[in-house]
């Protein structure tokens, strides 16, 4: 059987210690020769380096080789697959991207509105010479690229490496999403085939087909989700409250928009006011993870690297398959084995949506297998849904335009095109708060 080589590229993520965990698992079926972290933060890259090592050496001996670099050419030489999941600006920068729209009374998120379009300007241009180191090293790699803003960094790949075929952008909320699905459904998201359309992190399912019967249990899903509280009464749930509350307003979004199941994210665009008012503006969710998540799984690598194990421990793996993580493999045995699995997949829209632009970026249930992504046909969008995907890929597109053009005008086209903002002299001030915060990174362009 052939084995794979592999790097993680955003080396020192704390997503990482999982990500690991879940390719240990996976070495039957996603056999491995060579894992390589590679970060240009060597610090970070070092403590989930050492804390790999410890890991490879108990759970995956199989493996030839593991390292972890800052150098291109040992991460991307001979590489079979890049998993690319960089945070230009790292935490700091995400603080500033929550907390500046908060400062303005609009949303302050990660990857939504004007924190979203903050992070996409920082984004963009770390891929884009990413996917060069890569390419220059490896022309035949697949890159499963879902680094954020996904939408915005997809808009941008699309136009520089437009015949790359073997670029993937891809998300895992939708994978998430259906994770409850299951849940309410007393299944997994394997048993599940879904239609979905829309933007990143802006979507919708249309239907979520029984893999056995085709039948559409959609409907069945509407029911449950609206009744559901997930993460209550079940202890092996560790999510965290405000991805609990996050998973709960599906069931609220639905009562108001019946006709499909809405992405997460669309709290944001559809009920900004609530969002608002419901967020402490100097306290939101990159806090809540630089107080709790990170230092918990820093805490956790730097143990395991003072006991130089992991088995036996506390720490222990077990036989804990990673469920949600492996999304990862199942869709890089799709292309592998040419097996043509549907997965939804961000890539252009080339008539699948026949009433939307045919250049437009849509997050869409796709074949995928060793010839890259084919999407599979829908019928028109009705007026709300076509309404709000134009206004947002709008937005998405002015703000790739503005930071290729240097031009400051589509800069503030594209914030007062988003629905979290609307008004320009708010926007004025929020783009001029955002130069001086990305001052380093592409503020300087525009000052
Ligand atoms: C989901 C989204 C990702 C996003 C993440 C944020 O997984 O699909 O795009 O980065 O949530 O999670 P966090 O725990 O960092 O807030
Ligand atoms: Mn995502």
């Amino acid at each position: 059987m052939k084995k794979y080589s592999v790097t993680i590229v955003g080396g020192g993520s704390i997503r990482n210690p999982e990500l690991l965990a879940m390719l240990a698992n996976h070495k039957n079926e996603f056999p491995l020769k060579r894992i390589v972290l590679y970060d240009n933060v060597p610090e970070n890259n070092e403590l989930v380096g050492k804390y790999g090592e410890i890991l490879i050496r108990e759970y995956y001996p199989e493996l030839d080789e593991f390292t972890y670099t800052s150098d291109p050419d040992v991460a991307f030489t001979g590489i079979d697959f890049a998993l690319c999941q960089i945070r230009a600006g790292l935490m700091d920068m995400r603080v500033q991207d929550e907390h500046i729209p908060m400062k303005h009374g609009c949303v302050g998120q990660e990857t939504c509105g004007a924190g979203g379009f903050a992070y996409g300007l920082r984004s963009v241009p770390a891929i884009i010479e990413i996917v060069k180191m890569i390419r220059e090293r490896s022309p035949e790699a697949w890159i499963l690229n879902y680094s954020n803003p996904a939408a915005i960094v997809a808009e941008a790949t699309k136009r520089v490496f437009p015949d790359d075929f073997r670029i993937l952008n891809i998300c895992d909320m939708p994978i998430a999403i259906m994770d409850r699905y299951g849940e309410l459904m007393g299944c997994t998201r394997n048993d599940f085939e879904p239609r979905y359309f829309g933007l990143n992190h802006f979507g919708w399912f249309t239907h979520v087909y029984d893999k056995k019967t085709g039948k559409d249990l959609a409907p069945e899903i509407k029911e449950k989700l609206k009744n559901a509280r997930f993460g209550e009464g079940n202890e092996e749930h560790t999510m965290e409250k405000s991805w609990v509350e996050t998973y709960n307003f599906m069931g609220k979004m639905l009562e108001d928009y019946p006709e499909y199941l809405p992405n997460t994210y669309l709290k944001y665009y559809l009920y900004p006011r609530h969002v608002v008012e419901t967020t402490d503006p100097n306290h939101t969710r990159a806090d809540e993870i630089l107080e709790w998540k990170a230092p918990h799984i820093k805490n956790m690598m730097k143990e395991v690297v003072e006991l130089g194990k992991i088995k036996g421990t506390k720490y222990d793996l077990g036989d804990n398959r990673s469920v949600h993580a492996s999304y990862i493999v199942e869709l890089a045995m799709s292309i592998l084995n040419n097996e043509n699995r549907i997965f939804l997949i961000i890539t252009k829209n080339n008539g699948t949506v026949p009433n939307l632009d045919p250049d437009m970026m849509l997050e869409v249930a796709c074949r995928v297998g060793s010839n890259g992504v084919e999407p599979l046909g829908m019928e028109p969008v009705s007026t709300f849904y076509k309404g709000m995907i134009e206004n947002q890929y709008a937005y998405e597109k002015l703000t790739v335009d503005g930071l290729m053009e240097r031009n400051k005008t589509k800069l503030l086209q594209a914030l007062a095109l988003n629905r979290t903002v609307n008004d320009t002299d708010l926007a004025k001030e929020l783009l001029e708060d955002l130069i001086d915060a990305n001052e380093p990174f592409w503020g300087k362009y525009f000052k």
